[in-house]
């Protein structure tokens, strides 16, 4: 969601924010701006739209056109945001920054009291002119301002319930960005006479490794020479410099046409870059982040929480574990998990998803867990994350940045590393012999070869695409293991190609939606478990009796009836439970093909967001 950037230096800063705004499209957003201090005063250039227009927009729109028409503001030091519209539509007015001509605002994240903030404020006196619960903390911190910014912005913090990141300027204290977060994410980089600030790191990499991580409530005063903290009660606070693994080439497109066939690629090495560090002996092994076998062995029922692709990654868990460990899986999207008092006790272990670490509601199943005092294990790609630092344990995927908001690699390496889980877990429940574990260990260990083999196979995908790319409707069908996937499938399809598609549990079909079924709706068929052939074969032939045109997806050696099948994509075979590794790749190539072909905005498709920080 929105992105906020701030630099501030010794050049000119206006190109420096767009840019650092550029790298941070892919959170999500519908509008963008920048203000910076010029001559004596601040200027802020602002406009609804992408920064640059993409295809099918009016190409005398967005951020760079309104720089270019209004001119550049000149100067050193500036704030930045690109916003995803919550309070308000996406408009001119509404886009940050926001202020006056004395204080200016960038702002991620919801200000919960801010009518009340706003009743107050018009009784002193103030104007409103957009409707963003932004605009009450901007003129809060003008109504606080007695010449101290640091006074000002505390009193601020003290009045404002929410969840935000803040980067704030005033004018009579130029070139100076002040910083301030809760709930929501925001670092501070640190470079040569230039420091930044921004909603993660990925905005300044090309500047700079090197970060600070604000915590909640503390405020940041940085100047081109020096940052300093302090925390509400304005005590200074020292902190730790962190250095970013990631480096710019990973956030970068590199030659391909679209980020996500570019993490689609980066899967093989990324599953590799996960799963290596966790085996020990040819075992898999958690000892490091405290998950032992003798604490494996004290839990009672296991929970399994996130959103999107991070809950359907807990759905594939949940299969192997319950199946291998003979342990209680429960897998929940996070909002709803939250909001119905769970049965969670003290004897459960409560996993959580999250690529970000910074999935609101994912966020607030992990708080809940551990006031309950369950144990709580966060696995989470971005290291430092908010959901990282505040579960019991956490373990890192290592898939490196993913860019486009469509996951796929970070999808790839959370099942990965749920069946190192799953497998240890099984190990120390007994549900699987040493020697099994050790078994199925190297086999993951070496499947990212398969993976890449399945990657090779662009002509089918792109065939299969171009076959259902002017479908309405489309239906996914699996049992066990091929139904968490074909979850995962139909996501990935609909949200970058905008085609309506639902995933079912095949033998459910008949219960309702088979009547759904004409020859204008595809189905694509996943059928990678020999146990469950027969089952799904029986399935396939009763939607196609009824016209659909099936696409099969299945792996060497199931034996199939041609006649029931319209297309096909086989896959090598891996052992029957590993097959989720290589199946998730047709899945993702197909939806990616078919929103190619349908010309949609693949890495930024409407209305999505990467890093849901709001409910
Ligand atoms: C958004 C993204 C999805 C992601 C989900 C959970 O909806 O578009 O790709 O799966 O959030 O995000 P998380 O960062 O918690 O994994």
């Amino acid at each position: 969601m929105c992105g906020i950037v701030g630099f501030v230096g010794r050049e000119e800063c206006a190109d420096i924010l767009v840019n650092a705004l550029r790298r941070l499209e892919y959170r999500g957003y519908d509008s963008a701006g920048i203000a910076v201090f010029e001559g004596d005063r601040i200027r802020t250039v602002k406009a609804k739209g992408k920064i640059k227009p993409e295809k099918g927009d009016d190409e005398h729109s967005g951020l760079l056109y309104r720089l270019e028409t209004e001119g550049k503001p000149h100067g050193t030091c500036g704030i930045g945001h690109t916003r995803w519209a919550t309070h308000g539509e996406p408009s001119d007015v509404n886009s940050h920054p926001i202020g006056n001509e004395r204080v200016s605002i960038v702002h991620n994240g919801i200000i919960e009291n801010y009518r009340e903030i706003k009743k107050f404020l018009i009784s002193k006196g103030y104007g409103f002119e957009s409707e963003t619960d932004t605009e009450t903390v901007a003129k809060l911190l003008d109504y606080y301002y007695e010449g101290d910014p640091l006074t000002a912005i505390a009193k601020v913090l003290g009045k404002i319930e929410g969840a935000y990141a803040l980067g704030i300027i005033f004018r009579d204290h130029k070139n100076v960005i002040y910083a301030a977060r809760k709930e929501c994410p925001l670092i501070v980089g640190k470079g040569e006479h230039a420091n930044y600030i921004a909603s993660d790191v990925t905005a300044i990499l090309e500047h700079t490794r090197e970060y600070y991580l604000l915590e909640h409530s503390e405020i940041a005063e940085i100047t081109a020479d020096k940052i300093s903290f302090y925390d509400i009660n304005l005590n200074p606070v020292e902190k730790e410099l962190q250095t970013a693994t990631w480096d710019i080439e990973a956030a970068e497109k590199g030659g391909y046409e679209h980020f996500m066939l570019k993490e689609i690629h980066e899967q093989p090495e990324a599953v590799k870059r996960t799963v290596s560090p966790r085996i020990k002996d040819s075992m898999p092994d958690f000892e490091e982040c405290g998950l032992t076998d003798e604490k494996i062995n004290g839990y009672d029922r296991i929970y399994i929480v996130g959103c999107g692709s991070a809950m359907h990654a807990g759905m594939v868990a949940k299969y192997v574990i319950e199946d291998m460990a003979r342990v209680p899986v429960t897998v929940d999207i996070a909002s709803e998990f939250r909001y119905r008092r769970p049965l969670v006790t003290d004897k459960d272990l409560v996993i959580i998803i999250s690529q970000s670490g910074e999935t609101a509601d994912t966020l607030a199943a992990l708080r809940l867990s551990n006031n309950i005092g369950a144990d709580t294990l966060a696995i989470v790609n971005v290291v430092g994350s908010t959901i990282a630092r505040d579960a019991k344990m956490v373990m890192y995927t290592n898939a490196g940045p993913e860019i486009s908001v469509c996951s796929t690699k970070a999808y790839a390496v959370q099942i990965a590393f749920m069946y190192l889980l799953a497998f240890r877990i099984a190990y120390a429940k007994q549900g699987i012999t040493e020697e099994k574990c050790r078994e199925l260990t190297s086999e993951l260990l070496g499947i990212s070869d398969r993976i890449s083999e399945c990657i090779e196979e662009k002509a089918q995908y792109q065939y299969v695409a171009s076959k259902i790319m002017n479908a309405d409707s489309l239906l996914y069908i699996g049992r066990g293991l091929d139904y968490a996937m074909s979850m995962e499938g139909s996501l990935k399809l609909k949200e970058i190609s905008y085609i309506h598609s639902e995933s079912y549990a095949a033998g459910e079909l008949k219960h309702g939606t088979i009547s759904l079924i004409t020859e204008d709706m595809p189905v694509i068929a996943v059928a990678t478990q020999q146990e469950l052939f027969e089952k799904m074969q029986s399935n396939i032939k009763e939607v196609k009796a009824r016209g659909a045109k099936v696409v099969l997806v299945t792996r060497k050696g199931i034996v199939y009836d041609e006649d029931s099948v319209d297309y096909k994509v086989v896959l090598p075979a891996v052992s029957d439970v590993l097959m989720p590794m290589v199946t998730i790749v047709p899945l993702q190539m197909i939806a990616y093909y078919t929103a190619v072909q349908r010309g949609t905005n693949v890495d930024k498709p409407r209305n999505l967001a990467k890093s849901v920080t709001t409910e």
